[in-house]
């Protein structure tokens, strides 16, 4: 996969995306980042990339000329067609299922704003989508678009060593993840839960299953309504609920 990205801080993207588990896919080519600053095709002696907004209030706007050259630029440089997204508190909200989405697309284009805002002209004629990590606002796209492109990468064939690990992540399956534990098996804050030293595959499964089914519905209510359950599902987490209740 191939991901450009327009930003004033291509440095902060790269550096942001250059560790662990998308640092590697990045050094094995599983996934090529390239950074484009608008202001290296800003023509006036300034390298001015933004101005004031019409209408007046504060803040400035990022032009359009700039981010149109850097975007002409990244479009040219490779040819698969790219999906151009804006990173934008006002774009739709980043879930897993559209993190799997983006995975699939050969190439992405990220446009990062800062200031204000961007030119509106450029957004509708130029970008495919907006995007947003979350209901708060940031001091520039930068930290949104490491955020995508870790989320994406880690989903790219071959970036992580158990190609099992993202399915049982959570929102994998639309559910949070389970709780895990390693050596030591006992530990002055408390033991490793009897079942997962068992042995017993199933046992551990169907153990595993029940947490991953009650923490959603203890932390992420909101999630296990949308989460497709069979009947062994259902009976698991009623099960939950009731001991729950009890040690309450
Ligand atoms: N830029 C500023 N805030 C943002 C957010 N919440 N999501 C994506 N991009 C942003």
């Amino acid at each position: 996969m191939r991901i450009d990205v327009l930003s004033l801080f291509p440095q902060a993207v790269d550096a942001g995306t250059g560790y662990g588990v998308v640092g590697r896919a990045r050094e094995r080519g599983l996934l090529q980042l390239q950074g484009w600053n608008p202001r290296d095709y800003a023509t006036d002696p300034h390298r001015t990339v933004d101005d004031r907004p019409y209408g007046g209030g504060p803040g400035m706007v990022m032009t359009i000329e700039p981010l149109r050259a850097a975007l002409a630029a990244a479009r040219a440089a490779a040819p698969e067609p790219a999906r151009v997204i804006h990173l934008s508190p006002q774009g739709t909200r980043l879930e897993q299922a559209g993190v799997r989405r983006l995975a699939a697309l050969p190439r992405l284009i990220l446009v990062c704003g800062r200031y204000e805002a961007i030119d509106e002209r450029l957004l509708q004629a130029e970008v495919d989508e907006e995007l947003s990590i979350g209901d708060y606002v940031l001091s520039g796209g930068e930290l949104a678009a490491c955020i995508v492109i870790d989320a994406v990468g880690r989903l790219l064939d071959g970036a992580l060593g158990d190609s099992d690990s993202a399915q049982q992540d959570s929102f994998g399956d639309g559910l949070l993840d389970c709780g895990h534990w390693t050596r030591p098996e006992q530990h002055a804050l408390g033991a490793v839960p009897e079942i997962l030293r068992s042995g017993d595959h199933l046992a551990i499964a169907r153990w595993r299953r029940q947490q991953a089914l009650g923490r959603t519905w203890l932390r992420r209510p909101d999630l296990l309504a949308r989460a497709t359950l069979d009947d062994r599902d259902r009976d698991l987490l009623a099960q939950f609920i009731t001991q729950w209740r009890q040690r309450c």
